[in-house]
């Protein structure tokens, strides 16, 4: 009963008009439809390699990956680069050496370099620090039934500029139906056929912008295929426990079951 209750009014409160929290001043974030949703959902291994090399074109110049070994991209269930290659990919950057008392090029052990300054927030751990679904009345039953949408804030936030922009005390401001307020004073990042891909895939400005945000979504989560793998047998080895135990109870009170008259 006090579940059906609870289903009830669950379910009432998701049907409450889409209208009452756009009224709210939400910002648009689009549903984008990402390979590693759902309980099975993993990464597209080339558009990790893509949001890579569009990470590594567009976004480094101001935006730092500072939490991330750069070893880590040849990890299994990520970007899979070689490991060759990830050491020649390091040596893109320059790291300062304590040691040394100097900068010298990136080894694969090192990180990814900090933020260049021009206040650009740290992008390692974006895409699970921002939230794309929320509501309605801050319920969260949006984030519930289509996940927290980090990466889909990312990529509506490239993606949803107006080209609209204002000045304001001197800085400009450019407007954006994803962030927050509708202003914001990162100019628009892309444009469309920003990077050539090696693979011919579309660089169309809403497929650069979903490449990026799911590269940033491993970047934030480098493990979730473990973890969902994990999760999967544990689930499954509940399953077969269940089972066995409903069989032994089944079993033990055989004899005594059908006795009624006894
Ligand atoms: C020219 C420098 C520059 C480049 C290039 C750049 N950004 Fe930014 N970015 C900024 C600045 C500055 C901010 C802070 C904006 C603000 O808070 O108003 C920012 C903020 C952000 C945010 C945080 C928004 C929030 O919710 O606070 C994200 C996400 C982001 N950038 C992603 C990217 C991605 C992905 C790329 C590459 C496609 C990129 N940026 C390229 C300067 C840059």
């Amino acid at each position: 009963m006090f579940k059906k209750l609870v289903t009830g009014a669950a379910f009432a409160l998701a049907l409450v008009p889409a209208a009452s929290f756009a009224a709210g001043g939400e910002a648009h974030v689009e549903d984008f439809a990402f390979s590693f949703e759902g309980p099975f959902g993993s990464y597209d291994q080339n558009q990790l390699q893509r949001g890579l090399q569009i990470f590594t074109e567009v976004c480094s110049a101001c935006h730092g990956l500072k939490q991330v070994p750069i070893r880590t991209l040849s990890d299994e269930g990520g970007v899979g680069m070689p490991e060759d290659q990830v050491r020649a990919y390091a040596a893109n950057f320059e790291v300062f050496d304590p040691e040394l008392d100097d900068f010298r090029p990136a080894k694969p052990t090192d990180h990814f370099p900090e933020n260049n300054g021009v206040g650009a927030p740290d992008l390692s751990l974006m895409a699970k620090a921002r939230a794309g679904f929320h509501g309605p009345y801050g319920l969260g039953i949006n984030q519930i039934v289509k996940g927290m949408g980090g990466p889909e804030y990312i990529a509506s936030l490239l993606s949803g500029y107006t080209g609209e922009t204002k000045e304001e005390a001197g800085t400009t401001f450019y407007e954006n139906h994803a962030f927050p307020g509708g202003w914001i004073s990162m100019a628009p990042p892309l444009s469309g056929e920003d990077v050539e891909f090696a693979d011919g895939h579309s660089n169309e400005l809403h497929h650069e912008a979903q490449d990026v945000a799911a590269f940033l979504m491993w970047a934030a989560e480098p493990k979730m295929m473990a973890r969902k793998q994990a999760g999967f047998i544990g689930v499954l080895f509940l399953t077969v426990l269940s089972v066995l135990l409903y069989l032994t109870n089944k079993r033990l009170w055989a004899p005594h079951k059908g006795k009624k008259s006894a």
